[in-house]
């Protein structure tokens, strides 16, 4: 096991709500922005500070292994400083918790919440040098641009708010270790009857009502909250992601067919059939997955499987599709392209894919990081695989152009 020194930030990323005002089905930091989660959006700029900090993420308890998996892979060679638990019924209740594992050596800890999922790494970085700068509490904000009134419950405009005395506040907040740990202790402490203290929407509200000096730095636009379905889209825009901008879509088809081999197992799309007939070929014989990758490289204009993989390379003797689709994937994104959505149909009289479809699409969706649509038909009897004697696929894919890293090569 690497040791790792004790940083001296701890980043708490909490994600644990569940997003109501969004209305999806999925809690919000789960919910897709273009090809990846909100959160996985949010810890690309906690994992991109300046100095190495300890990171802990507070998920829902149902989403656990989910923001496990992310995390991971966001924090990459990071990933000793990386903590994932379970958040509470509140945003505070899920700070504390977080707080509690914030380790000996940290001085300075910053909140954050995964919703303002495009927040530039340079944002905590100013928030860190402003709280050892002033010893304070440290809140990003911005101006408020709209005439604010105060009305009161039946719509009636009571007056107009000073807006030049108005910061609208954002994250990463930022406070001095002690300072944070003694606010939360206060807050625990008060009696439950006491609003005070209670269920604030914000760390400085609370390190504030406790009696410390909490003050304002400017603000990143990019560091908005996504909270309703409009801001999910604001986002999306941002990220170029928006399904409007089809001019630079590009498509691809792939198609594969592999006999019937009695001698080995089944392997098709991704899954392993016990029981069922296997397919031949110098890898499993997993005709959608060849198909896919063969869509996805064509797409790319990277050539087709057999010219990118070959039969001789030794890595893919009885390789299963994820070697082949991860490897693809990393050719296609090194080519500057991202997946937007694939479509593969299976096309054969066995197996029946009906029970096992959600399966393979959640699958090949992990794997490919991108809506996959298994489909299957039989072809009435005719052709090769109307007679059983083989499989067919066909695969469609869109790419768009994308602008994020390519994952690491496959291993040598
Ligand atoms: N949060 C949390 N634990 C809670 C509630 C909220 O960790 N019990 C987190 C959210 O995941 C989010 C951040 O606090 O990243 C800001 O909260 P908000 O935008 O209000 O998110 P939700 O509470 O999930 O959304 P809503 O209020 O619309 O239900
Ligand atoms: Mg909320």
């Amino acid at each position: 096991m690497p040791v790792y020194p004790d940083p001296a930030v701890a980043v708490i990323v909490v994600a644990a709500g569940s997003g109501s005002r969004l209305g999806r089905e999925l809690p919000k930091a789960f919910v897709p922005l273009g090809p990846r989660s909100i959160l996985e959006h949010a810890l690309t700029g906690v994992f991109g500070l300046a100095e190495p900090a300890q990171v802990i993420v507070v998920a829902p308890d149902a989403q656990l292994a989910d923001a496990t998996a992310i995390a991971a892979r966001v924090a990459g060679a990071a990933a000793g400083y990386l903590d994932v638990l379970a958040g509470g019924d509140t945003r505070q209740a899920s700070v504390s918790r977080g707080l509690a594992l914030v380790r000996p050596g940290v001085t300075v800890v910053l909140v954050h919440d995964a919703a303002r999922a495009l927040t530039p790494a340079g944002l905590g970085d100013a928030v860190i040098a402003a709280v050892r700068r002033t010893g304070h509490g440290i809140v990003p904000g911005l101006p408020v641009v709209d005439t604010i009134k105060s009305v009161d419950a039946g719509g009636s405009i009571l007056g107009t708010v000073d807006r030049s005395l108005l910061t609208a506040v954002q994250t990463p907040q930022g406070f001095p270790r002690a300072m944070l740990d003694a606010a939360f202790a206060w807050a625990d402490a008060l009696p439950a009857t006491d609003a005070a203290g209670r269920d604030l929407t914000d760390d400085a509200a609370l390190v504030a009502a406790a009696g410390n000096p909490v003050s304002s730095i400017p603000g990143d636009p990019l560091a908005f909250k996504v909270t309703t379905t409009w801001d999910l889209r604001r986002a999306e825009l941002l990220l170029g992601d928006a399904t409007g901008s089809t001019g630079q879509a590009r498509v691809g088809t792939g198609a594969d067919v592999h006999a019937f081999d009695d001698t080995s197992d089944l392997w098709l799309a991704g899954l392993h059939w016990p029981g069922e007939r296997g397919l031949s070929g110098h890898s499993d014989g997993d005709a959608a997955v060849h198909a896919i990758c063969d869509a996805l490289l064509a797409a790319a204009g990277l050539g087709d499987i057999g010219q990118v993989f070959g039969t001789a390379d030794p890595r893919l003797t009885d390789a299963h599709g994820e070697v082949f689709l991860t490897e693809t994937l990393r050719l296609v994104a090194e080519a500057g392209y991202r997946v937007g959505n694939v479509s593969v149909q299976i096309i054969g009289n066995r197996p029946k894919l009906a029970p096992r479809r959600a399966e393979a699409q959640e699958l090949l969706t992990g794997i490919l990081r991108a809506p996959v649509a298994v489909t299957a038909t039989t072809t009435d009897a005719l052709g090769f695989t109307g007679r059983g004697e083989g499989i067919a696929a066909l695969a469609t894919v869109v790419i768009y152009p994308s602008s994020q890293p390519a994952p690491p090569k496959l291993n040598q």
